[in-house]
């Protein structure tokens, strides 16, 4: 790749709640598709960076009224899912899944039909400036290395897991992995397969292991993927905690919460993605925190499956490292953005309380509140500390994850008044108002791979 330097309003949040914005900023791409440096004017190097760019002729500028932001990492995605995104959302979870999602989910042994969904999807959350995602597959080997071969040849960074689902108590008979050896041998067969492929070299596509949750999993097959974990050091992904049907599942299983199985069966590690989590307790938090790994707070799923708010608040003040996920198709939008502006509302009713019959100050959780900066950091930052990546910040040493946002597109439901929006309030209008048609260009590794100016 030929480095460039890129000349623009730079907008990321380096700390939870704290928001950089560097006017005029130059960021050099090197040609590993690294950020080599960020530079902003009042620093003395600026005009020979800019300078060089310049005779190298591989200066990009920023028009007015365009920002360049870190791409967006989306944790928690169900590629298989894509079909039903903004159906079926009527039943509880449970119904949800027998009903719908596994007889979906069991159709990806078509890998022609595996191949037009995940083209589709990955297409489309390109579009909404996801620069990565983590995504659960199906149970089937072959179409997840499809889904991998896809996000690898579209750019996309991602994390692919096969789903391991073996309990036939849980899982039908038609939909599941048919031993735990099966299923332990096809997540084992996927690590390496990820980690070889041809052009992967940089590892922008990774593998992870994948228990759907604890419900749809024997025991053998928890300890031996956790058992895998501690062999490839890979990331892990899973359910935890989502609603009090799954929750209490655990419970009267194991006899513990999900957090401390998951623990015990060695399923907590610095790479391990816990989505949902509306259930945590403090000691949970505690547990999750010291074992470093993250959670995938999927606001708009919640609001259908999960019968509870992700205390978000709670969990960012302890300083656990929180990233945002869609949960397609639990949720029923690929957009993060919508998920940010998802957040924000789940701690205001959080915090708010719902109940009108009760006194004000019995109706909430005091303290409940995040605003869009947290959502912003969530989906970017902390997605990235999630992951244990450097990605989520236009900083030095991060990867050129990166998308434009024009906030001067016709026909947008975002407009930005340059008598009246100043700084911050510019960010979020773009939380709460931007959309695909306001994504311009969007980088992974330094390479451009979609954004309205690639499809002109
Ligand atoms: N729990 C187990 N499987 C699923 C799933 O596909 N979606 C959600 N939201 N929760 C789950
Ligand atoms: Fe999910």
């Amino acid at each position: 790749m030929n480095p460039f330097t890129i000349c623009g309003t730079i907008i990321h949040a380096p700390a939870c709640g704290e928001i950089e914005i560097i006017e005029n900023g130059l960021i050099v791409v090197d040609e590993a598709g690294g950020i080599a440096g960020v530079h902003s004017p009042e620093v003395e190097s600026y005009e020979s960076v800019k300078q060089t760019a310049v005779a190298a002729n591989s200066l990009i500028e920023l028009a007015e009224g365009q920002y360049l932001l870190p791409g967006l990492i989306d944790l928690h995605v169900h590629a298989p899912q894509w079909p039903q995104a903004g159906n079926a959302l009527h039943l509880p979870l449970y119904t949800w899944l027998q009903e719908y999602t596994f007889p979906l989910e069991a159709k990806y042994t078509d890998l022609a039909f595996a191949e037009k969904v995940y083209a589709s999807l990955v297409d489309t959350l390109i579009a909404n400036g996801t620069t990565t995602t983590v995504y659960f597959a199906t149970v089937h080997l072959e179409a997840t290395k499809l889904l991998a071969d896809i996000c690898l040849a579209k750019g996309q960074r991602a994390l692919v897991g096969k789903v391991a689902m073996d309990n036939p108590n849980e899982c039908p008979d038609y939909y599941r992995d048919s031993s735990a050896q099966q299923g332990l041998a096809d997540t084992r067969a996927l690590i390496e397969y990820v980690r070889t492929m041809p052009g992967n070299e940089q590892e922008t596509v990774l593998p992870v292991i994948t228990p759907r949750f604890i419900p749809s999993c024997t025991d053998e097959m928890l300890t031996g993927l956790g058992e895998l974990a501690a062999e490839y050091h890979c990331h892990v992904q899973t359910h935890c905690s989502e609603s009090d049907w799954a929750h209490n599942y655990v419970l009267n299983r194991h006899g513990k919460r999900d957090t401390d199985s998951l623990n015990d069966f060695k399923l907590l590690t610095n790479k391990t993605i816990l989505a949902h989590s509306c259930f945590i307790n403090k000691n949970d938090m505690a547990t999750i925190k010291q074992q470093r790994s993250g959670i995938a707070h999927c606001p708009l799923s919640n609001a259908y499956f999960a019968d509870a708010v992700f205390p978000a608040r709670r969990a960012l003040d302890l300083g656990l490292d929180v990233g945002l996920g869609t949960d397609v198709a639990g949720g029923a939008t690929p957009s993060l953005l919508q998920n940010c502006h998802a957040a924000v509302t789940a701690s205001r009713y959080l915090e708010g309380g719902v109940d009108k019959s009760l006194p004000q100050l019995e109706r909430g959780v005091s303290a409940g509140r995040i605003d869009f900066k947290e959502a912003f950091w969530m989906a970017t930052t902390g997605g990235g500390k999630a992951l244990d990546l450097n990605i989520g910040l236009l900083k030095k040493g991060y990867a050129f994850d990166a998308l434009v946002l024009d906030t001067r597109v016709a026909n947008s439901n975002l407009v930005v008044w340059n008598e009246l929006d100043k700084g911050e309030d510019v960010l979020q209008k773009i939380i709460y108002n931007a959309s695909r048609q306001n994504i311009r260009k969007v980088w992974v590794q330094g390479k451009l791979i979609g954004g309205v100016d690639q499809q002109a």
